[in-house]
């Protein structure tokens, strides 16, 4: 495919967003990994880090059923979604009494990070900034995550793929990078899966 058809693909993605009630484009970059790589089930409980403005979780939502649940988290506001647990934070900030009263949502069948810092255009402040995000993932991850459970991470190619790639790989069984249609192709952004959390 080409560049230029790629571009048209991604404003054809807003478009779609737009029409079909999504919050964002970045919906149908997790509906795509979800269809090709991780079964959501109606009775499973998701975190979405880095949530705002709710795409992503809309997408879980959908999926979910009334036993279901879902944890989200921005340092933005968010507009509510029915049954989401939303915590206004910056994922640095989320302390044990945070985590106390999201105990019931606990532990998690699926960790979602769509987190990306404020880019400074130096890529070595970038990076450091993505990995510092990354490592609070894998601290919801170690905490939070049921045995073979699995994880979608946000990242941008260059350090912040390997640092994660190879984190994920010591953790996981399976572990898969994935740039998803919806992703612009002139994007940094990449995303890391892992499938089956291994019990150590
Ligand atoms: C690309 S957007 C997420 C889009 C979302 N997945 C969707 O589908 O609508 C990245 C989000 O990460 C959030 N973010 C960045 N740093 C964060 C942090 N330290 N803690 C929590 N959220 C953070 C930003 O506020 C931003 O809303």
């Amino acid at each position: 495919m080409s560049l230029k058809s790629n571009y048209r693909d991604g404003d054809s993605f807003s478009r779609k967003s737009k029409k079909e009630g999504y919050r964002s484009r970045a919906s149908y970059k997790l509906k795509e990994i979800l269809e090709k790589e991780i079964k959501v089930s109606k009775d499973q409980s998701v975190i979405d880090l880095g949530s705002f403005p709710g795409g992503w979780s809309q997408v879980i939502k959908n999926l979910l059923g009334h036993s279901g649940k879902l944890v989200a988290i921005d340092i933005q506001p968010m507009e509510p979604i029915k049954d989401c647990f939303f915590l206004e934070k910056p994922i640095e900030d989320i302390t044990e009494e945070d985590f106390k009263e999201i105990k019931e949502f606990v532990p998690f069948d699926l960790v979602l990070s769509d987190m990306a810092p404020n880019i400074s255009g130096i890529k070595e402040r970038d990076d450091s900034l993505m990995i510092d995000l990354v490592d609070r993932v894998l601290f919801v991850i170690e905490s939070f995550l049921k045995a073979k459970g699995s994880v979608v991470i946000k990242v941008f190619h260059g350090e912040s793929l390997d640092y994660t790639n190879n984190a994920l790989k010591e953790r996981f069984k399976n572990v898969k990078i994935f740039k998803p249609k919806a992703s612009r192709p002139n994007s940094k952004e990449i995303y890391v899966i892992g499938k089956e959390l291994k019990i150590i």
